[in-house]
């Protein structure tokens, strides 16, 4: 047996490299007299997982991914993948045209590229189908999630499952049993008794299942022409039309955008100026103070992650509440079949409810989740400073207060940071870290090191009101409130953010937050007599009128009951109406443009200030935040990102055309966003 082993870290990705030493190897392989067969092994974590993302964009050097799997396929001796780790997207392609493939249990095998805004484009529509049939081969495509090598060895995707302990080991093993059971199957390419009799209505289903579902989307449905290609047409001109959409995806704006998305994703957690190799420090239980929804939702996260959390209440009450709907809400996902019921119970076990801070002695970090007031934050962060160990981590889930005076109520201000979870925390992967003045760089690495840990994507963002992501979105809320008290309805405001590409509208979302929240943040200014609280608003008229958004089945839309599907109500129309005779205003047509214009450009000039304050460090923090927490459209690649797509000149132009028209400190144009203009040079890079 020849042994051909892939070692390029960290994932083995198939670039250039990997390439021709693969072309080399096999053809050394194929000439070696001594070797009656092949097995492709990869070193490290993983199987080859995908082609070199950063070579896209270049011209590929020869040999070409497509050319490497042909040459394979054309093998003269049989040629085994053994597969530990994820053999993704161009890395299972490889594996797809060799004769046998070998997963170790643990392996996971797919096709992402959807993700990246492409298809599989060296044969992985053609050669999928016929080992698992087009409807599977369709799902696996269009959603990119991989399967585990049970599910691939049922499907038919994996020829044999081993236990380890090496994938050499197991490789080995599987292709000498495989081998001398005498049966080397054809090469995929030539199978077709998996696509023969396909059922053409099954793309026309996917069609009109897509236009519904992602019609912004421009790569699954030239996914679903190349699947189709794959049970129409001769494997060769499969091959060639799978290749003919490949570019027409990698040409496309999308996959600019998905990719700057995937690295962002990753870029993030690299902090200018805190060296990789900063100490951190164990995280082995944890707290969390407050069981409301937040606090709960929190607690989950870690119970996730297998991390045991004390949750502190001050009455049992909101204690037996908050564990209750912990309950409920994993039950809901084990009725989904996300969860085993023994699951369910492992986590609940994990999450210890208590009404006394003594418990909390020798947790290493604790999350407070309290009522949105700085007395009550200050006095929980006193109380913590007394109780918990040295060294523990005392972080604040705050969204709108001074993470430097709650710190400065503690002794241990280096220990303090903000840890802004997103609503649903268990659910919404963002994670502001907020930095405060006196943060030690020990306390940002250790926290930024669990963000992943617990599955979140942190972002390292500064001290100010809002952080990064509210301060964007208030000057988003900000324009939709005005766009509509000058004409336009709260459903073109919603319409025009969902074409864009958000999953949902600002009053949608509205809705969705509660209108009461903000009501009653208005309403205490107000009465405290701040001079920049703004008068009451139509939307505070509706909370005085117990529409308080979905949750009453009521706000700026009305809900259907146990529905979330928004409806036009006149009721709220005569509000608005009634709210713009008070404030003497004379409705006007506003226009689909003026609405995108409006609510974006504010969201970037705001987003360059923050970079200009130096509260988020760079551009690719700020997509990353808007891209995990508030459903920017990833295949538009973030806030910023985006914004050089639009043009930075037009943009700059706009905000001061508004500065001019409209006025306002939100309008005020942005000095980095002026200057990025006038240089001709990029604000997202
Ligand atoms: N190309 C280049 N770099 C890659 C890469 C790829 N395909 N996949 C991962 N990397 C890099 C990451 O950027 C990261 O770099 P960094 O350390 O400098 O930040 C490093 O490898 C480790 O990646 P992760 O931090 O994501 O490590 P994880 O262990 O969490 O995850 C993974 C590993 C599951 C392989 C994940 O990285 C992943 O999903 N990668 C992308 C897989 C993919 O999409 N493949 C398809 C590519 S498109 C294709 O193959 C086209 C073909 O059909 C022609």
């Amino acid at each position: 047996m020849g042994v051909i082993t892939v070692d390029y870290p960290p994932v083995n990705a198939v670039g250039h490299g990997v390439r021709s030493g693969l072309v080399a190897a096999l053809d050394a392989g194929l000439a070696d007299d001594g070797a009656d067969a092949l097995l492709i092994v990869c070193a490290g974590r993983t199987f080859m997982a995908g082609a070199d993302i950063r070579e896209f964009g270049k011209p590929s050097a020869p040999p070409t991914l497509p050319e490497v799997v042909a040459r394979l396929d054309a093998a003269t001796k049989p040629v085994i993948a053994a597969i530990h780790g994820t053999a993704l997207g161009g890395g299972l392609e490889v594996a797809l045209a060799c004769h046998m493939r070998v997963a170790l249990k643990s392996a996971k095998l797919g096709l992402p590229e959807v993700k990246l805004g492409l298809l599989p484009g060296a044969g992985g529509t053609q050669r999928l189908p016929r080992l698992v049939g087009a409807a599977k081969a369709l799902d696996m495509i269009l959603s990119g999630d991989p399967v585990g090598a049970e599910e691939a060895l049922a499907l038919g995707l994996a020829d044999a499952v081993e236990d380890g302990p090496s994938p050499l080991d197991a490789g080995l093993r599987a292709a000498e049993r495989l081998l001398a059971e005498g049966n080397i199957p054809q090469p995929v390419s030539a199978r077709t008794g998996r696509i023969a009799g396909t059922d053409p209505a099954l793309f026309a289903t996917k069609r009109a299942e897509l236009a519904k579902r992602q019609p912004h989307l421009f790569s699954p449905h030239r996914i679903v022409d190349a699947v189709e290609a794959a049970v129409t047409l001769p494997f060769a001109e499969g091959t060639a039309r799978e290749r003919e959409l490949f570019l027409a995806c990698m040409d496309s704006p999308q996959r600019a955008g998905l990719i700057h998305a995937f690295f962002a994703e990753r870029e993030v957690a690299k902090i200018p100026g805190l060296p990789a190799d900063t100490p951190t420090r164990d995280i082995r239980k944890v707290g969390v103070i407050g069981a409301g929804t937040m606090g709960g939702g929190i607690a989950m996260c870690f119970a996730n992650a297998g991390i045991p959390a004390v949750l502190v209440d001050t009455a049992q009450e909101g204690l037996d509440r908050g564990v209750a709907a912990i309950r409920r809400n994993y039950e809901a996902t084990a009725r989904k079949g996300r969860l085993t019921a023994a699951q369910v119970e492992e986590r609940m076990a994990l999450i210890h409810p208590t009404l006394s801070y003594a418990d909390l002695a020798d947790a290493d970090l604790v999350v407070e989740a309290a009522f949105e007031s700085m007395e009550v934050k200050q006095a929980i962060f006193r109380t913590l400073d007394r109780t918990c160990k040295p060294g523990a981590i005392l972080a604040t889930n705050t969204s709108t207060l001074d993470v430097d005076a709650i710190a400065a109520a503690t002794g241990r201000p280096q220990d303090v940071l903000g840890m802004h979870f997103f609503s649903p925390a268990n659910v919404m992967r963002l994670l502001e870290v907020v930095r405060g003045a006196k943060t030690s760089d020990s306390v940002l690495a250790t926290v930024m090191g669990l963000a992943r840990r617990i599955g979140k994507v942190g972002v390292a963002v500064g001290v100010c009101y809002g952080f990064v992501g509210n301060r964007i979105l208030h000057q988003r809320g900000r324009e939709s409130m005005a766009l509509v008290e000058e004409g336009a309805s709260p459903e073109q405001v919603d319409r025009v953010l969902t074409e864009f590409g958000f999953p949902l509208g600002h009053f949608s979302m509205t809705d969705l937050a509660g209108i009461d929240v903000g009501w009653r943040i208005r309403e205490e200014r107000r009465k405290a007599g701040d001079p920049e609280a703004q008068a009451p608003n139509w939307l505070d008229t509706l909370a005085e009128r117990g529409r308080y958004g979905q949750k009453t089945s009521a706000g700026v839309y009305r809900y259907e009951p146990g529905s979330r599907t928004p409806i036009p109500d006149p009721e709220v129309a005569t509000v608005i109406e009634e709210d713009r005779r008070r404030r003497g205003i004379t409705p006007r047509a506003v226009s689909d443009e003026e609405v995108r214009e409006r609510c974006l450009y504010a969201m970037v000039n705001e987003a360059a200030k923050i970079l200009e304050e130096g509260i988020a460090a760079r551009p690719v923090d700020i997509d990353a935040i808007w891209l995990h927490g508030y459903g920017f459209p990833s295949w538009r690649g973030g806030l910023l990102f985006w914004a050089d797509q639009e043009g930075v000149g037009r943009i700059a132009e706009t905000v001061q055309r508004y500065h001019r028209d409209i006025g306002g400190p939100q309008w005020r144009p942005s000095a980095l966003l002026l200057q990025c203009a006038a240089e001709g040079r990029p604000i997202g890079c």
